[in-house]
């Protein structure tokens, strides 16, 4: 309920509609439908939000496969640990809350406002689930900033374990198979030109390791070499280990 207003707010700063009802008017738009935010696409004819407690997220919290998983291992969560993760691109928070949900304080970096405040009502939502109590007692947040600048101004006692990046890919832009979510996500900014930098600053910011989330055939990010990488069947994870967890 909070970021209902502060979502009205941003619509009138971004130019965009805030409405209580879907329209095919206008290209994008953010809907307070229900109970919750929503970003409208009326050329995909299609909506994200973000629910941490009902739906894909739910449904993986309960049966995701633990810390088995791909992205927790890639995190290093394999041996009882818990680092700390600094997601910092966070886009619908799905990766974030994953590793979040498996034990990690996690803080989120978001640039676009519109996809922060879509995850802070969802945060907002999710904070009275009571199955949800230790994931946010350990920290669970988003901060709407550029990473590379977080990262700059970052102090030395609170750099995290592992940085999490997972840049949006330009490959299959058009494609039937790039997730309606995903899409909406492209409409918002076509691609993230600055994964070079992002890389090349989290390597110096994070005190265990990156990790970046690739496409399964998608080149290293500017073909620096990963320690190792964990590949599933779409997905791969690049890992630079910078010291053992
Ligand atoms: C592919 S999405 C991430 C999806 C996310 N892993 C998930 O599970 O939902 C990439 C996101 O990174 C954000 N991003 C890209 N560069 C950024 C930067 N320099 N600082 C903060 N956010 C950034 C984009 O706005 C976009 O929302």
């Amino acid at each position: 309920m909070q970021y209902q207003s502060e979502a009205r707010k941003l619509a009138q700063t971004l130019h965009l509609p805030f409405l209580t009802h879907k329209t095919r008017e206008y290209d994008l738009q953010l809907c307070y439908l229900e109970n919750y935010i929503e970003l409208f696409s009326s050329e995909l004819n299609s909506a994200i939000h973000i629910d941490f407690c009902a739906g894909k997220l739910a449904h993986r919290h309960q049966y995701g496969g633990g810390r088995g998983q791909a992205i927790a291992r890639a995190a290093g969560l394999k041996q009882g640990k818990s680092p700390t993760v600094l997601d910092a691109t966070a886009g619908l928070a799905a990766d974030a809350f994953i590793l979040a949900t498996l034990g990690c304080p996690v803080t989120m970096l978001e640039r676009s406002p519109i996809l922060t405040t879509l995850i802070n009502d969802a945060i907002d939502r999710a904070q009275h689930e009571k199955s949800l109590g230790k994931v946010f007692q350990r920290g669970f947040c988003v901060h709407n900033i550029d990473a590379f600048d977080y990262m700059q101004q970052l102090p030395e006692k609170n750099r995290p374990d592992v940085i999490y990046l997972d840049p949006m890919y330009p490959e299959r832009k058009k494609s039937a198979r790039v997730k309606k979510a995903m899409q909406i996500l492209q409409q918002l900014h076509s691609s993230d030109d600055n994964a070079e930098t992002l890389l090349a600053t989290s390597l110096h910011k994070a005190r265990k390791r990156v990790v970046v989330k690739r496409p399964v055939h998608a080149p290293a990010i500017a073909n620096n070499k990963p320690s190792t990488s964990i590949k599933t069947k779409k997905t791969r994870f690049d890992i630079y280990v910078i010291e053992k967890l």
